[in-house]
């Protein structure tokens, strides 16, 4: 995707919820202000309350936003088939709009009450959501090549190794092991040109910096085994939960449109 029409459809989606939340607060902001025992009584209670021809119709549209969301993503990761389809990156950003729009249906479709065991179910969506927006942030933390692989660890090394190489060509030793200051004084010690130290001064800095973004990327990486801990299994009970909600409503006879 070319640069400016990429950010217009990023900025498209970033609109949309916000768009959706407006939408949704003047649908029904009287009704959602009520304490419960005087809903029954509002004008909107039959469309807006969670069995309501709109409050169900959010349940079904926002769950379904979330499956989609998570099974076009899962798919293209784990399939490397799939790859010609587009970035992963891409994949990921329509995965983060999909499930942000599915909960803040959900969010609705609750109507802002939170009872019975399907609760559980909403906390999880919650935690996943937090964890989601957390787990983004490490994510682009961690350098990643174009198709959203994390950058090769042996290649950095590699490349490192070609700098010290080129560092023991000038006859110091250990120049790999040497801080700046220390590999600016042997140089000055051993009387080296000035545009020969300047070069290796240059690619002394290249190499600390390769090693600092080699920290950061494995600490990054330990940081992210973690957050996965949270993001995955608590989609998985959300969606569990959720599923048994579904079975008990439709045995209660709730059928919305169908
Ligand atoms: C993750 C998805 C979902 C969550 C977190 C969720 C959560 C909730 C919550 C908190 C309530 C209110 C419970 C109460 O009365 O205190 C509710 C009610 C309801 N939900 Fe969901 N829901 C989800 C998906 C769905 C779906 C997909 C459907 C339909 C296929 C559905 C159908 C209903 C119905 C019919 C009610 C009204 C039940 C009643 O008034 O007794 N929900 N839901
Ligand atoms: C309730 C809504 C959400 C659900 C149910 C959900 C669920 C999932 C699932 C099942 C995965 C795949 C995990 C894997 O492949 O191992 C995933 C990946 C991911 N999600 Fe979410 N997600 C939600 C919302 C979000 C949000 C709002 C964000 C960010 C703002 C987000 C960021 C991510 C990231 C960065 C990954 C990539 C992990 C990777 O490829 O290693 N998610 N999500």
């Amino acid at each position: 995707m070319k640069k400016i029409p990429h950010r217009l459809f990023l900025i498209t989606l970033s609109l949309i919820p916000i768009v959706l939340i407006v939408f949704l607060i003047l649908q029904g902001v009287s009704y959602y202000k009520l304490p419960l025992e005087e809903r029954f009584f509002h004008p909107g209670h039959h469309t807006l309350k969670p069995g309501g021809i709109m409050g169900h119709g959010l349940g079904i549209a926002g769950t379904l936003a979330m499956i989609l969301g998570i099974v076009l993503y899962m798919v293209r990761k784990r399939i490397p088939s799939l790859m010609r389809l587009g970035h992963l990156k891409h994949w990921l950003e329509f995965h983060i709009f999909l499930c942000t729009i599915g909960p803040i249906m959900i969010l609705f479709h609750t109507s802002f009450k939170f009872g019975g065991v399907v609760a559980i179910s909403f906390w999880c969506m919650v935690a996943v959501f937090i964890s989601g927006i957390i787990g983004r942030f490490i994510y682009i933390q961690i350098p990643r090549n174009i198709e959203g692989r994390v950058l090769s660890m042996a290649e950095l090394q590699e490349m490192i190794r070609g700098l010290t190489g080129q560092l023991f060509l000038s006859g110091i030793t250990d120049p790999d092991r040497k801080t700046l200051p220390e590999l600016k004084e042997a140089l000055l010690n051993q009387g080296s040109p000035r545009t020969e130290m300047k070069s290796i001064l240059t690619l002394k800095r290249k190499e600390l910096k390769l090693k600092r973004k080699i920290e950061r990327l494995r600490s990054m990486q330990e940081l992210f085994k973690y957050w996965h801990v949270i993001h995955l299994p608590f989609a998985i009970i959300m969606m569990l939960i959720m599923l048994i909600h579904v079975v008990v409503s439709i045995t209660f006879g709730y059928r919305w449109i169908f």
